[in-house]
């Protein structure tokens, strides 16, 4: 997969992307990040990339001619556009899954009040928000997207079962992890997880990741595809909730 970031503010993408599971898989040329500097398109000599909006009002705007001329610059025929914004549809799991398979994202970071209309609506496939408040910049949002979605991508994670295994992937949470050693400040590990009992383990785990999502996000319970012994447990908890 191939990335393009348009950013104003290309080093605090890099310096999030650059590190930790993400780094690794650039280095491993799992996939590409290009960020482009937004203002090295700008036609003005004072390297100015924004203006007051028309018909007044605070703040700034960003112009359409030097985010126009970077996507130029980086356009392929599979590039899908997304624009970073507080408008977007919020982000989610399954949005994530599907952007892993595409193969070149342009991701367009907004600044200052926002963008001229004008070039969203001549580029932009698709606006993506991270949630229902404002940031003031695309990039944390681009970033957070990415590192959603290379995860997803086969050799990114060591363990790529892992990523089918987390919460919301089949809309449950997912149940609790332990480490060693085996009682810390008090608390033991659950005995089943030593049994070595692969049957119980798992068992267990799918209980617990129906309590969880029963009790945190039991909006998620209506989407998640539960067998009859997951109905079953599931009543016995409504029954102790009551
Ligand atoms: C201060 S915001 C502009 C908000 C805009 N005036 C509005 O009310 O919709 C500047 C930029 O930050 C980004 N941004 C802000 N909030 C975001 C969110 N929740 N999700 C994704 N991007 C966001 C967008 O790229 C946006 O262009």
């Amino acid at each position: 997969m191939r990335i393009d970031i348009l950013t104003l503010f290309p080093e605090m993408v890099r310096a999030v992307l650059g590190e930790s599971i993400t780094g690794r898989a650039l280095k491993n040329s799992l996939y590409e990040l290009n960020t482009v500097n937004i203002r090295d398109f700008t036609a003005d000599k004072h390297r100015r990339v924004d203006d007051s909006p028309y018909g007044g009002g605070s703040g700034m705007v960003m112009e359409a001619q030097p985010i126009y001329d970077a996507y130029v610059s980086v356009y392929s025929p599979d590039a899908k556009v997304i624009y970073l914004s507080p408008q977007g549809r919020p982000f989610c799991q399954q949005k994530a899954r599907t952007l892993s398979e595409e193969k070149h994202l342009i991701l367009l970071c907004g600044h200052y009040e926002g963008v001229d209309e004008r070039v969203l609506e001549e580029i932009v496939d698709e606006e993506i928000s991270l949630g229902d408040f404002v940031l003031t910049g695309g990039e944390i949002a681009a970033c957070a997207v990415c590192d959603a979605v290379l995860r997803l991508i086969p050799g990114v994670l060591g363990n790529n079962a892992s990523s089918f295994e987390e919460s919301f992937e089949d809309n449950l949470l997912e149940y609790p992890q332990y480490t060693r050693p085996e009682e810390v400040l008090g608390r033991r590990v659950p005995e089943v997880l030593l049994s070595g009992h692969h049957k119980n383990i798992e068992r267990f785990r799918r209980e617990k990741s129906l309590e969880r999502t029963f009790y945190k996000r039991p909006d998620l319970l209506e989407k998640a595809d539960l067998t009859r012994t997951d109905l079953a447990f599931l009543e016995t908890l409504k029954k102790n909730t009551k």
